[in-house]
């Protein structure tokens, strides 16, 4: 397979472009989870297609960008600003986002509204097809083309029509829900045909796998096997693929001097309180109120440890021209602006949230001197936080609190604390287990959980589906 190029095209690029004061452009590294994991793929050959983070008009300066991401093997999607407002901002973020992590669509009183959807879709459909004439272009026999995320549903049947005989797998980072909330969808059938052209299908857990097959079956009327979907005698398959993390990036930064420094620093800064963590991006699927909620009541209960508990929230600016996300921040900011108000102290504040993106070392040292990580997501994907902070625990073993609607809770649920995020009595107590666990205790639950993470990596993933996708087309080609 080293050999083989491989094609990923997800809708952003593992770097977005900023533009500096002298008119130059730099790239800075995009957050979010697909990012991480796929960052952590190195066995391949690897070209990747998508958005750079800025659009930018035909001519020199684009040249230069252009050019300067080509060093990295990257290669920009750049989308006409209006389209990408209403496929990115619209269709993507505000209609399958939401509906794939069970929140239902937002249907406005407005006459507007059902043409608002029409054009979002019409921009999406086009969006699509642009990333498929990318990909075209930089597309030569033999190579793989990986296509990610929810994004990018209907490039699948963009590329099959063009080249039947590309090898396309298409992988969902987030949960693929039950059909009676999927078929809620107004273009359901649209979009779960044109998926249907990849050769195989992967999500994160056997539960989303499931639920995609029967939405086909449902809405489609396609016949579901164990080994996935089947249309007329062929057949997409679909399976269940955890992603992981690169175990190793984690353990190398801890031995930097830089990061060392920085931990030094903490540690010193936070002496004499525990700490609790929580990373996320401001997105209303991380639970972030209900987080902070239950951290409200832990302090009301126990008036003991109002100064001698700290949380560390970083609230990783996210979608920011989408409604729905507006209003998170100024609630996420309005509830820790109370509770700080009232537990804080003249030498000591509860909670301490920050709205940035942390640079690789500082994140990397927080994971590593807290004594709590909190994710407490309403539905994720995955999480990859939860194995991050796994990763960067081997010398404190930390607790990790977890919410069963992740879909980490799968696979680090016999370490982790696990909550529902919707219970916040519960939550609270489970703070309270968390930050007085015994030592023996905390060091068996994170073995446990150490030793999933650094078996089951971001590798591992990537290899898997992609000796399974050689291995399907092969299959398809012998049936034909
Ligand atoms: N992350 C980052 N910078 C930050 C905070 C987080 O790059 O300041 C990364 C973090 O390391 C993790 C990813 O963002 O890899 C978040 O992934 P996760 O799967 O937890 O959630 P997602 O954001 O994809 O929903
Ligand atoms: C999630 C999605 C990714 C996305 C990331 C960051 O992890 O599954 O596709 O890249 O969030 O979101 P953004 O909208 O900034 O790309």
């Amino acid at each position: 397979t080293t050999s083989q190029r491989l094609i990923v095209v997800a809708n952003r690029l593992p770097v977005s472009a900023v533009r500096e004061r002298d008119g130059s452009w730099s790239l800075q590294v995009s957050a979010g989870g697909l990012v991480s994991a796929l960052m952590g793929v190195s066995n391949f050959r690897t070209c990747w297609v998508g958005w750079p983070g800025v659009y930018v008009e035909e001519g020199p300066d684009r040249d230069a960008l252009t050019a300067a991401l080509a060093k990295e093997y990257y290669v920009p999607v750049y989308l006409d600003p209006k389209v990408f407002d209403l496929h990115y901002n619209g269709f993507c973020n505000s209609v399958l986002w939401q509906l794939f992590h069970y929140v239902p669509l937002n249907m406005d009183s407005k006459l507007s509204e059902t043409r608002t959807l029409q054009f979002q879709w019409a921009a999406h459909q086009a969006a699509n097809q642009r990333f498929g004439e990318v990909v075209l272009q930089n597309y030569s026999a033999g190579d793989v083309v990986w296509v990610q995320d929810y994004h990018l549903m209907l490039l699948p049947a963009i590329l099959k029509n063009r080249a039947p005989k590309m090898k396309v797998g298409w992988f969902l980072h987030t949960p693929f829900p039950s059909s009676e909330i999927y078929r809620t969808l107004p273009v359901r059938e649209e979009v779960l045909r044109a998926v249907l052209k990849s050769d195989l299908i992967g999500f994160h857990t056997y539960d989303y796998a499931r639920h995609f097959v029967s939405a086909c079956t449902r809405i489609l009327g396609l016949e579901g096997t164990p080994e996935g979907v089947e249309d007329n005698g062929s057949l997409t398959r679909v399976a269940a693929f955890p992603i992981g993390i690169d175990p190793d990036r984690f353990a190398r930064a801890l031995e930097q001097q830089e990061v060392k420094a920085h931990i030094a620093q903490l540690l010193n800064r936070y002496a004499g309180r525990k700490v609790m963590l929580g990373v996320d991006r401001l997105d209303m699927i991380k639970g972030i109120p209900q987080k902070l909620l239950a951290f409200e009541k832990f302090l009301e209960e126990h008036p003991e440890w109002r100064d001698k508990v700290l949380l560390v929230q970083i609230a990783v600016p996210s979608r920011t021209d989408v409604p729905e996300y507006q209003r998170l921040r100024s609630m996420v900011h309005e509830i820790v602006g109370r509770i700080n108000g009232h537990y804080g102290t003249l030498t000591h504040v509860p909670i301490h949230h920050l709205d940035r993106q942390l640079a690789f070392h500082e994140l990397c040292a927080l994971y590593a001197v807290t004594d709590v990580a909190l994710v407490t997501s309403l539905r994720d994907g995955m999480n990859l936080v939860s194995y991050e902070y796994v990763a960067c625990q081997s010398d404190n073993a930390g607790v990790l609190v977890l919410s069963e609607f992740a879909g980490a809770a799968q696979s680090l649920g016999a370490g982790a604390i696990l909550v529902n995020p919707w219970n916040i009595t519960d939550m609270a107590a489970a703070i309270e287990d968390a930050l007085t666990m015994s030592d023996q205790e905390r060091r068996e639950r994170h073995r446990q959980n150490y030793m999933h993470v650094t078996i089951h990596t971001s590798q591992t993933w990537a290899d898997t589906f992609i000796s399974e996708l050689n291995d399907t087309h092969v299959e398809a080609e012998l049936r034909t």
